[in-house]
Parts: C-alpha cells; sequence; structure tokens
C-alpha cells in the first residue's frame, strides 16, 4: 500500500486468481475455505474468477466437486451456505497444466479472454502454492507466454529458501519477473486477528505508548507451541527444524511489531522499514554464551491429553541418525536504545501439551515498594496477548485482597479483553481470509517484504552455524511436556519463570 489511503477506504475489487498447486493440501485446507468466506460475506467481487491449475486431469465438473468436498470438510457446518457454495464453486475453471515445461501456459492467457466476455481489465493474480524451487521457473514461463502485465501480482508462500543464500536466488528469480511492489510473500502470522491488534494496542493506545520501551519493561515471552508432530511432512521438516519452520518467520515477525518503533503512518513500507530496523538491531548469539541462551530440543514418545504419541525418530520416513530440532528456546534482545537490557525470551515446539500462542510484556516494578516484603514478587503487571486459542488481551494488574483480616496484601487479577465474549457476533476470519482480501486490493502491509526475510536468515544463519561448530545433539523432551528441562533452566538462571496462568 503506497498511498496515504487508510486500508477501510479501498472497496472490493475485481481479480482473476490463478492457483498453482490446485489440489494440494494447503488449497484444499486454508485457500478455498477462506475464498468461500469472503465470498459469504460480500467480499469477492461478482466478477472474480479462480482458475486451478495442477498436473492432475480432472474432467468435467471434477475441479469443482474437489473443492466441494473441501470445503465441506474444512468449513464448520453451521458456516456452509449452499447457495454461496454453488455461487463460489461457479467461480471455479481448472487446468491440467505441468509447471515446468512453457507449453500450456498460454492456456491461462486463453481463458483470461474466454471467461472474461466483454475485455474487464483487471489484475491478474498468481498463487503460488507450490515448493519454492519452482517459483523461478513458474514467473519466467508466466512471462514468456505473455499473460502478465503491469497490474500483475504474485504469491508466494514460506519457506523462502533454505538460508540467505537460497532465499536471495528465489527472490532474484521472482524479482527478474515482478517488482517487489507486486510480490506478496505470506507470513500467515500476520494475517491473525490477535496479531493485527498488536498495532492496534501499540500504536492507538497512550497508556502503552508512553510504556513500551526499557525503562518500563523488563522482559517479553513469546511462547508459539504445537500439539501436532510434523504431521507426516519430515522430508521437508528434517531439513528445516522449528528454527527454519517458526523461528525464522512467524517468530521473528512477532518480535518485529513488539519492538518496532512507531511507523509515520500505516502505509507497507513506513511498518516495514520499521520492521526491518528491528531486524537489523537482533543481538548476534555469542559462543561463550550460546550454551546457555538457547536450548534445542527433540521430542521422543510421550502423551497429549492421554493419548500415546510416537517420537519423532518413530515419525514415518524417519531417519534414526537425524538431529533435528523440533524444539527451540532462546533468550534474545533488541540492541537499540528502546530495549537495551530487556531480553526477549522465545520458545516454540512440536509435540507440547497445548497447543498455545501467547506474548506476554513484563513491566517493571514501582521503584518505591511500600506494601509487605514477602509480596514483592507479585509487584508487576503484565500484559498478555493471546494469539490462539481464545483471542484476546489481559493486562494483570495489582489490587487489595478483600476481606477485613487482609489487610492491604495484594492479589493479583486480570483486566481482560476476550475477543469471543466481547464482539460475540464477529466471527474471528481465519489469517487467510485476510490476506487474500488484502492481495485483491493490492495493500502489501501484512505481507514480507525481500529485506526482512533477507535480514531474518543472516540472524538464523548465524545461530545455526554457531549449533553446527558447538556440534551439541538436541535435548530430548517427551512430548507432552514443555520442553527439555534446560529451557526452564534458561529463564529460571536470570530469576524469572515462563508465564504459566494459561
Ligand atoms: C507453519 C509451519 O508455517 O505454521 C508448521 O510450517 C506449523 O509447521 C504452522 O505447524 C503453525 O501455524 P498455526 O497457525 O497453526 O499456529
Amino acid at each position: 500500500m503506497n498511498s496515504h489511503k487508510r486500508p477501510e477506504d479501498d472497496s472490493r475489487a475485481v481479480i482473476d486468481l490463478v492457483l498453482f498447486g490446485a489440489l494440494g493440501d494447503l488449497s484444499l485446507r486454508k485457500l478455498y475455505p477462506a475464498l468461500y468466506h469472503l465470498d459469504r460475506e460480500g467480499l469477492l467481487h461478482d466478477d472474480t474468477r479462480i482458475l486451478g491449475l495442477a498436473r492432475q486431469e480432472l474432467k468435467g465438473e471434477g475441479f469443482r466437486k474437489r473443492v466441494t468436498d473441501a470445503l465441506q470438510i474444512y468449513v464448520k457446518a453451521s458456516e456452509l451456505d449452499r447457495a454461496v457454495v454453488k455461487r463460489f464453486t461457479a467461480r471455479l475453471d481448472y487446468l491440467q497444466l505441468d509447471f515446468e515445461t512453457a507449453e500450456g501456459y498460454r492456456a491461462i492467457t486463453e481463458w483470461r479472454m474466454s471467461a472474461r466476455h466483454e475485455t474487464v481489465i483487471c489484475p491478474l493474480v498468481v498463487y503460488l502454492a507450490v515448493p519454492a524451487s519452482l517459483y523461478g521457473g513458474i514467473c519466467r514461463h508466466l512471462q514468456d507466454c505473455g499473460c502478465l502485465d503491469e497490474l500483475s501480482r504474485v504469491v508466494v508462500e514460506k519457506p523462502i529458501g533454505h538460508d540467505y543464500e537460497t532465499s536471495c536466488e528465489i527472490n532474484d528469480a521472482i524479482g527478474a519477473v515482478f517488482p517487489e511492489s507486486r510480490v506478496y510473500r505470506i507470513d500467515h502470522y500476520l494475517g491473525k486477528e490477535t496479531v493485527q491488534n498488536l498495532i492496534a494496542l501499540r500504536f492507538a493506545n497512550p497508556l502503552f505508548g508512553t510504556q513500551w520501551n526499557q525503562n518500563h519493561v523488563s522482559h517479553v515471552e513469546i511462547t508459539v507451541a504445537e500439539q501436532v508432530g510434523i504431521e507426516g511432512r519430515w522430508g521437508y521438516f528434517d531439513r528445516a527444524g522449528q528454527l527454519r519452520d517458526m523461528v525464522q518467520n512467524h517468530l521473528l515477525q512477532l518480535v518485529c511489531l513488539i519492538a518496532m518503533d512507531p511507523p509515520a503512518n500505516l502505509d507497507a513500507d513506513a511498518i516495514r522499514d520499521e520492521k526491518v530496523k528491528v531486524l537489523k538491531a537482533l543481538e548476534p548469539f555469542r559462543e561463550n554464551t550460546l550454551g546457555r541462551d538457547v536450548v534445542r530440543g527433540q521430542y521422543i514418545a510421550g502423551n497429549i491429553e492421554g493419548d500415546g504419541v510416537p517420537g519423532y525418530l518413530e515419525e514415518e520416513g524417519a531417519n534414526l541418525e537425524s538431529e533435528t530440532e523440533t524444539f527451540v528456546a532462546m533468550k534474545t534482545g533488541v540492541s537499540n536504545w528502546r530495549w537495551a537490557g530487556v531480553p526477549f525470551y522465545l520458545r516454540t515446539g512440536k509435540r507440547l501439551p497445548e497447543k498455545l500462542s501467547q506474548i506476554v510484556i513484563h513491566f517493571r516494578q514501582q521503584p518505591h515498594y511500600i506494601f509487605d516484603p514477602d509480596q514483592r514478587g507479585l509487584a508487576t503487571n503484565k500484559l498478555i496477548i493471546r494469539l490462539q486459542p481464545d483471542e484476546g488481551i489481559a493486562l494483570e494488574v495489582l489490587t487489595k485482597d478483600s476481606g477485613l483480616d487482609r489487610g492491604m496484601r495484594l492479589r493479583r487479577g486480570p483486566l481482560h479483553l476476550d475477543f469471543g465474549s466481547a464482539f460475540p457476533k464477529a466471527r474471528i476470519p481465519d489469517a487467510y481470509e485476510r490476506l487474500l482480501l488484502e492481495v485483491m486490493k493490492g495493500r502489501q502491509y501484512l505481507f514480507v517484504r525481500r529485506d526482512e526475510i533477507e535480514h531474518a536468515w543472516h540472524w538464523c544463519d548465524s545461530l545455526i552455524a554457531a549449533w553446527q561448530d558447538l556440534g551439541e545433539p538436541p535435548r530430548r523432551y517427551p512430548a507432552g511436556s514443555w520442553g527439555p528441562v534446560a529451557s526452564i533452566a534458561m529463564i529460571t538462571q536470570d530469576g524469572r519463570s515462563w508465564y504459566e496462568d494459561y
């Protein structure tokens, strides 16, 4: 978004959406349900059409049937409206295509012409729900077949590369065809309702605006815990590991949104410039403190909610020698005036006891303390931002305990904003709904710019190199636990603990 218009000012826009990987997991689970919901909410223009592309041969209504089946699985029954399904699937066409050969791409132009009986000029949005190794080739073929113009946009999924170098190769290949202003790199965490709310919370509330710095914040915690394992993705995951899969993108984006300075306005580049400054200021890891400040783990068999689950090395397709991490906890920081000396504790892992994504901002104690000395440990405020499940924000405050015998004893209690109960009629949209809508409108503020990806890789690459030098295998943790014991020691050695009031 390069204008100074407020985001809400745009009305819905017509697009031709061409979806590569139309029968893949991402499309079936996330993209069609998201597009269906947009249609249901009246946010898809009547003239918007969708062309699904995949290698498989599908005849007649085969594609529409596959999408209808997916909607039945992935959209709640109470939200499935037959008339909308019919209207939505009528927008769909299918083309069998071998993505790696130029022949066949012409059919995309033909589809655009035929789908529009009168020539309606509208942007072509190309969504690449395929492995990143195919991005460059597809972009080139699209260009060669002449179906792109100065309005065309491309949407790409993570992971963009395996490290800094490979991410540059991929970005170069995309950039040879699409200028940065028309590249939409998805980090689906940026589309989550509460993540968006971080911007509102920080920059619309003077209460927080004035407190958001090292004078008032003692430390920041980010937990992104997953109950799932690797869900049959051994091939991908074992090469990536939790650092590349979750920290390089989702957790660092959260760090950026918490730590960035206020942007001058809500323009995409104003926001992204501030995020890049944070990524550049991330503290590098030092050899002598690496063992203390970073913990890598790998799950072994355990129990989640009463069910036994296999260990990482017992997953389908596993290589028994693998030392890939499925858990990472780390203490890092942002070296600038605002955050100097404030630790950021991050942890994320697979097969943890519950699915929970949460940010906790711990505020400092009052400079002068007048209550019972044994309650001193209680005496800080915490702002808890719950991304999922049960999206909401709570501010933990201290009040006087009630009762005649309690004197001036303090009690912790939340000032709580639970989105579900505060806005009972509002459905919380899935991240992909918001992101797809933003692509249609041509606004980039929720997408990751090339330099963000590259700075994030720089930082992760240096950590991976240091791990390799250290040569220590990951610590084992039983599935269903909160990770290796060392991840608890990592924070307790600073006299703190992971926030546990969930
Ligand atoms: C993806 C990762 O980006 O995010 C997955 O590749 C992970 O491994 C997923 O499970 C988590 O997303 P969410 O929205 O369920 O927290």
